[in-house]
């Protein structure tokens, strides 16, 4: 059964613009099940025109996402469960919040202040995204807000000091806003008692057509860089940046996803289709800029993703292939596609690359925006 939220007093003058009806009808919490001994709940946020975002608090993950196609029916566009257990059996980071280090840290091993730290290996010789038991596998205090522009769920955990690794009890939160505008804005912030690496970001696979059944393939889109990173066999990036132009990584003008996924391309064949980094064309380096945007030609649906951070990490769904994820349903290859936005991958090791160190007193933030229409 679904538990309206009560708000104090304090959350519901915040919101100016808010009716108490429209403020209920905005957002409400419901049982989820439980992880070990910690409870898990779903919050559903609702705007205006009837876009619908779920979140869970096990890994601050976004669990569904309705939009509308151009006739203005709602469909679920990312790849999901509508129960907990198949994402405690392990699902492949699906709309989960990743961290404390999204992507790939080479040996995971770095070295901080003179210091060797060496993290969880769960990725062949590397560490992927937080380690054994990353971010996306906690469960995270919530906190509803109701501001004058759409509901929003705050999530905060303490990641403790030596988790999976790491050095220092970092705090993070993040926060789901889904705005009137039709948008989704994901705020990131951190703060931490000793030095850290820190790069956080979301997962969802996105499917436009609204049928995880359908091949991602024929998506369209638009990457905003010139520039992205080739990696090593095992997915590490080589440390260069490599012009896009003329190769089938360039996205700069609307392209179908699968027009060139097969060409003959060593780095595609690393990566078995796109698993890369695109650097993002920045004006500077903390502005929200355009990093690409995903359109389905049958749908109209379109995604337009914004982002405080310096790249992009282009997924194309290589690693689904038709086995049951979880306990739950099979998703096939290539029928969700990452758009995650994030810090270079293994920069701890890379000193060319922008420093992902948050220090004692430093505040992280972060901000990334969806922008939903259809056209
Ligand atoms: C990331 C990685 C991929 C893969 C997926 C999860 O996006 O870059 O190589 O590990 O997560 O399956």
């Amino acid at each position: 059964m679904r538990n309206y939220i009560l708000f104090c007093t304090c959350l519901a003058a915040a919101s100016a613009a808010a009716s108490p009806d429209s403020v209920q009808q905005r957002i409400h919490s419901a049982p989820f099940g439980r992880a070990g001994d910690q409870s898990v709940q779903i919050f559903t946020l609702t705007n205006a025109r009837g876009i619908e975002a779920r979140v869970m608090t096990y890994g601050a993950t976004l669990v569904s996402l309705q939009t509308p196609d151009r006739q203005g029916h709602l469909k679920n566009i990312i790849l999901g469960f509508d129960t907990l257990q198949p994402y405690l059996d392990g699902v492949p980071y699906f709309g989960a919040t990743v961290g404390r280090f999204a992507n790939r840290i080479a040996h995971g091993r770095f070295t901080l202040d003179g210091k060797s730290y060496q993290l969880a290996l769960n990725n062949g010789a590397n560490s992927l995204h937080g380690g054994n038991r990353g971010f996306d596998k906690r469960v995270w205090q919530a906190q509803p807000i109701d501001t004058p522009a759409g509901a929003a769920l705050r999530l905060t955990y303490m990641s403790p000091a030596g988790e999976e690794g790491y050095p220092g009890e970092l705090k993070a939160q993040v926060t789901y806003r889904l705005n009137d505008d039709d948008s989704l804005a994901i705020d990131y912030e951190a703060t931490t008692l000793a030095p850290t690496p820190v790069n956080l970001t979301n997962h969802a696979y996105f499917n436009l057509t609204g049928d995880p059944g359908q091949s991602i393939l024929g998506h369209v889109l638009t990457i905003n860089a010139d520039r992205f990173a080739p990696v090593d066999a095992t997915l590490i990036p080589t440390g260069e940046l490599r012009p896009v132009a003329g190769t089938p990584f360039d996205f700069q003008q609307p392209r179908v996803v699968g027009s060139r996924i097969g060409d003959e391309d060593e780095q595609l064949r690393i990566g078995r289709g796109y698993d890369h980094y695109w650097v993002l064309n920045k004006k500077d380096s903390a502005s929200l800029t355009l990093a690409a945007v995903l359109t389905d030609p049958g749908s109209g649906r379109v995604v337009e993703v914004r982002t405080t951070q310096p790249g992009v990490q282009f997924y194309s769904g290589n690693f689904l292939d038709g086995k049951p994820v979880g306990s739950g349903s099979a998703f096939k290859h290539r029928t969700g596609l990452c758009l995650e936005t994030q810090h270079f991958p293994d920069s701890p090791n890379q000193p060319a690359f922008p420093s992902t160190i948050l220090r004692p007193g430093q505040l992280y933030t972060q901000k990334t925006l969806l922008i939903f229409r259809a056209s």
